[in-house]
């Protein structure tokens, strides 16, 4: 079956195991990896190279599209093999050796990735390593269910590893977009206009001769881990819905909205699938993980076209997009992450951006990857792309965390990852703050009666009054600004 999907003749002696190709990585390596939030990561080399680094002790520096599947990440942690790591990641357990100060992680917004790699102000990548489902006869790398970074690591790198899944439908072909920028200041606008916009082609085009080993696989990917919808999403997404239809009202949306972006998790996923129950119909989204409630919105006759980065869906979900994808084919395309984020592509469509926050302050600042100001989460991954150039950026979060000892809500951030600047609304279950065109004067006493849990509002109202009444622009008693994380972590609670 394999002949079927390597087409290219010549390539077929390339053929060899994981553990032959692992040994063309050498310690302190720059390695590219294929791989998006869960989706199209190469499985096998990587888990050979962490097997090897067992009794063979190396480190390298692994450059992917985001987050791996199939417990990669915690696999090459715990062997040790990482150096660095670079531009997001999602695992409990690289989480730990990232805030031991083990791994060093680099967190960038994940457009920015490549553009530094062309420039070699980052690498050069000495290896790619890239999940396909097939090479054609010129020797074009076909991804699977992501593209992220890959295309980019495929072409810049000194050699390729391919590994071609056998469990990845054949019928992923013709799902992807690669295009490539050219090299700045005589850059070419990128000819993206719509969502479903086709502008590169239907593989990675490489010299074959570059493709140094190919490794055949046939594990599936991990399926995503998020939640279903709670009455808390489902307030959230209540005050999104009436949100837009207010600016509907006021003739500056229509009923088809703005192309939708909607970052992960379960928060953003519940959000957009509570969009199913609105007046709202042939949506688009120009988004970067296509999550269980894009395929949902489709279901519902609700989406007309959804262009992402990758496909991340639950195990349930999994038989219904991945095995029957011809359902959806014709609706969907794939492509790089530096074209699904590009800044140029998220301002000329004029994107609506829903991401999540870890917690936001009362002037709209936002952290959404550092708890407790130094701990690392996930990592900012495309908020920051989607939150700075779109039409208007949205913000969600539950009110509080962790049975309530937490305010998500709080005087000032103890980490920025999207400033005052780069927010429009903030929505908890409580409701919606619509900052647009509001000093930071009007802006907290919003925020504070509309979003914050109410065990938590006149602390922060008299928070507020205090720093009024010392004067500023953006008040703060600015000796207190953090004493909400202070006091969580000697007491346990952000409760006074
Ligand atoms: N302090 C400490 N922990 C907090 C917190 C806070 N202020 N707010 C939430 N948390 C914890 C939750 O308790 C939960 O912990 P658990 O995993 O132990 O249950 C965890 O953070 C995840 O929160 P959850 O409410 O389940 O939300 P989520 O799955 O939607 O994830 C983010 C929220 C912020 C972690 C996630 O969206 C993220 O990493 N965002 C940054 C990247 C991004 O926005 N990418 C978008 C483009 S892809």
């Amino acid at each position: 079956m394999y002949r079927e999907r390597v087409r290219n003749a010549a390539l077929l002696e390339r053929i060899t195991s994981a553990d032959e190709a692992a040994k063309l990585i050498r310690d302190g390596m720059t390695v590219g990896m294929s791989g998006f939030t869960r989706a199209g990561e190469a499985k096998a080399v990587p888990m050979a190279l962490a097997e090897r680094a067992k009794t063979d002790p190396l480190k390298i520096t692994l450059i992917t599209g985001a987050s791996l599947g199939n417990d990669l990440d915690k696999t090459m942690a715990e062997a040790h093999l990482l150096a660095r790591r670079i531009p997001f990641q999602a695992d409990p357990a690289l989480r730990r050796a990232i805030n031991d100060g083990e791994v060093m992680f680099v967190d960038q917004h994940l457009s920015e990735t490549v553009e530094m790699l062309r420039t070699r102000q980052l690498g050069p990548v000495d290896v790619a390593v890239i999940e396909a489902v097939a090479i054609t006869e010129d020797g074009g790398i076909v991804p699977t269910t992501s593209v992220g970074n890959s295309a980019s690591f495929a072409i810049l790198a000194d050699k390729v590893i391919v590994e071609i899944n056998l469990a990845q439908p054949d019928t992923l072909e013709g799902l992807h977009d690669i295009y490539i920028p050219s090299y700045r200041p005589a850059r070419m606008p990128i000819p993206i206009v719509s969502p479903e916009s086709r502008v590169g082609m239907p593989y990675i085009p490489i010299d074959p001769d570059k493709i140094a080993a190919i490794v055949v696989t046939e594990k599936l990917d991990s399926s995503s881990t998020i939640l279903p919808p709670d009455e808390d999403t489902q307030a959230i997404a209540g005050h999104l819905s009436e949100f837009l239809q207010h600016e509907v009202k006021a003739g500056r949306l229509t009923n088809t909205l703005q192309p939708l972006q909607a970052g992960i998790g379960t928060i953003a996923n519940a959000v957009m699938h509570g969009l199913i129950d609105t007046p709202f119909h042939n949506l688009k989204m120009y988004s970067e993980v296509l999550q269980d409630s894009t395929f949902d919105l489709f279901d519902a006759g609700k989406l007309d076209f959804a262009s992402g980065s990758s496909i991340t869906v639950s195990a349930e979900r999994y038989q219904t997009v991945l095995e029957d994808l011809a359902r959806y084919k014709s609706r969907l395309v794939l492509r790089p992450q530096e074209i699904s984020n590009h800044p140029e592509v998220v301002r000329r469509l004029g994107i609506i951006g829903i991401n999540t926050a870890l917690e936001f302050d009362i002037y709209g600042n936002v952290n959404s990857t550092h708890v407790g100001g130094t701990k690392m989460m996930n990592g900012i991954g495309g908020s920051g792309d989607f939150a700075r150039n779109g039409y208007m950026s949205i913000f969600v979060t539950k009110s509080t965390a962790k049975d309530d000892v937490i305010s998500s809500v709080v005087p000032m951030v103890s980490h920025v990852d999207h400033n005052e600047h780069d927010v429009d609304v903030l929505i908890t279950e409580y409701g919606l703050a619509d900052l647009r065109g509001l000093a930071p004067r009007e802006r907290a006493p919003l925020i504070i009666a509309n979003c914050v849990h109410p065990a938590y509002r006149e602390q922060l109202g008299d928070y507020y009054r205090r720093a009024v009444a010392r004067g500023g622009h953006t008040p703060h008693v600015i000796e207190e600004a953090l004493s909400w994380h202070g006091r969580l972590r000697e007491t346990g609670s952000m409760k006074i």
